[in-house]
């Protein structure tokens, strides 16, 4: 006889349902759930599987249920594994034996890979319209700023000069090519999984077609067992979010760059800067600071999902759970910083005098004037050697090479004359790089006009 007897098996059933409920997190889904459901009976009832007074009787418990979760007034207690079942046996307890009837063709199966794929769908919207949103916000920075210089950098060492524009114009690139691939991934979950019962469909003359276009998809999917064993899709979509949130540190981590005292390229807004609690003279980017740190979250959970997923069997298993958390953070996380982020850079201060000095020090003008002398017949890579020895003269002096005089310039090679000054100022250097994607004003224009299009344009999802 065990002298812990019955208090131990108690206590274990209930660490065991602990364990395994999902409720505490996929409370989430309760409003794709309920949709979900209103479409299966909805189906049901069309093909004479549920009677009509029954499907009715159930439609109008699940809204009930619907308004009383959103109002508070049906709290999710603990007692229900998963929402699937809070949702079924509240249905039952309010219109009693009709409710019953709903699960009829249905497994919990395909119901939580409906649920999870309407949940990322909408996700994949709301992240279109914030990066829209971001777009937006960056192609008015583009646009005011066509002749604001600044330095390129490589290495982050100053290349050569660019604009304001042409730099925000790349971050423009990446997350359109983010808009891009949310397009293409909502295009793959355009097909719906219920009907495909726990694995093998159902005898019952479903019409899956019907159920899938009540729900806003383009079709069924065509593998009952694939249909409850596919997380592709979520991990898509974590994999697109890991895309938006580096592409987001990046940005800020040249953010940081910029507001440091030593760039001071920026001033933020003090909505969106901290100061310090010892430090007076402080204002710290902590905005940018936590978007860029929020990255790793975003990839962990991606790095999760797929470790989870490697090693399964088909067709379900309760592996696939652990599916939800780590998403609804990652979506929530990204929603987030998107929107923070926008904000930010729609209220930050560009100092464009600042820019300018900084891109006419460090010689962002040499390979403008190697280009001036390979105008004048000199062999690039002669030329190359020549300009060489004019910034080893400068920063003997402490000077830029527009600082040199004419004499100077001549007695490294005769070729200079005075419209070598011309050449290598900053707004020929910018202006003459006129090539489809460079920084000439020309250029530029012809890229921006491009963007305007685009996002006049429709959502990158619409079907076509
Ligand atoms: N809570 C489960 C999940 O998130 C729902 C599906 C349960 N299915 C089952 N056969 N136990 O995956």
């Amino acid at each position: 006889m065990k002298l812990w007897g019955g208090r131990f098996t108690k206590e274990e059933d209930q660490l065991v349902h602990d364990f395994n409920e999902s409720l505490s997190f996929d409370r989430k889904l309760y409003r794709q759930d309920i949709e979900g459901s209103i479409a299966h009976v909805s189906m049901l009832a069309k093909q004479g599987i549920v009677p009509e007074e029954d499907k009715e009787a159930i439609i109008r418990g699940l809204k009930g249920i619907m308004e009383d979760v959103e109002s508070g007034k049906l709290p999710f207690t603990k007692e229900y594994e998963d929402i699937h079942s809070f949702v079924e046996a509240n249905l039952i307890a309010r219109v009693g034996e009709a409710g019953k009837r709903l699960h009829t063709g249905r497994s919990r199966n395909d119901q939580v890979a409906l649920d999870m794929k309407m949940y990322c769908r909408e996700a994949v919207e709301e992240l279109d319209g914030l990066v829209k949103a971001l777009l937006e916000g960056l192609l008015t920075i583009m646009e005011e700023n066509l002749d604001t210089y600044m330095p390129g950098f490589t290495h982050l060492q100053k290349a050569q000069p660019i604009t304001l524009a042409h730099h925000i114009g790349a971050y423009f690139e990446m997350f359109s090519r983010d808009r891009g691939r949310l397009g293409d991934i909502w295009k793959r979950m355009d097909f719906c999984p219920l009907g495909s019962g726990a694995l093998a469909g159902t005898t019952y003359p479903l019409d899956r077609d019907y159920s899938a276009r009540l729900l806003g998809f383009g079709g069924p999917t065509l593998n009952s067992m694939d249909s409850v064993a596919d997380r592709d899709y979520v991990i898509e979509l974590l994999a697109a979010l890991s895309m938006i949130a580096m592409h987001l540190s990046r940005f800020s981590e040249e953010i940081i760059i910029w507001n440091t005292n030593e760039y001071q390229f920026v001033e933020l807004d003090d909505a969106y800067s901290t100061g310090s609690s010892i430090m007076p003279q402080k204002k710290n980017p902590d905005i940018a600071e936590l978007v860029r740190g929020k990255t790793g979250r975003v990839y962990g959970a991606l790095v999760s999902l797929l470790t989870t997923m490697k090693g399964l069997p088909l067709a379900y298993n309760k592996d696939m759970q652990e599916d939800k958390e780590l998403t609804f953070d990652a979506i929530d996380t990204v929603k987030s910083c998107l929107a923070l982020f926008t904000g930010m850079i729609s209220t930050m201060v560009f100092r464009k005098d600042v820019m300018e000095a900084s891109a006419k020090k460090g010689f962002t003008n040499a390979t403008d004037a190697a280009d001036y002398l390979v105008n004048h017949g000199v062999p690039f890579r002669d030329a190359h050697g020549i300009v060489g020895q004019l910034v080893l003269f400068c920063i003997g002096r402490g000077i830029g090479l527009d600082d040199m005089a004419l004499e100077e310039f001549q007695a490294i090679s005769p070729v200079f004359q005075e419209d070598i000054y011309d050449a290598i100022s900053m707004k020929a250097c910018v202006e003459k790089r006129m090539t489809i994607g460079a920084p000439g004003r020309k250029a530029m224009e012809e890229a921006i006009k491009v963007y305007r299009k685009q996002l006049a344009e429709g959502r990158p999802f619409d079907r076509e």
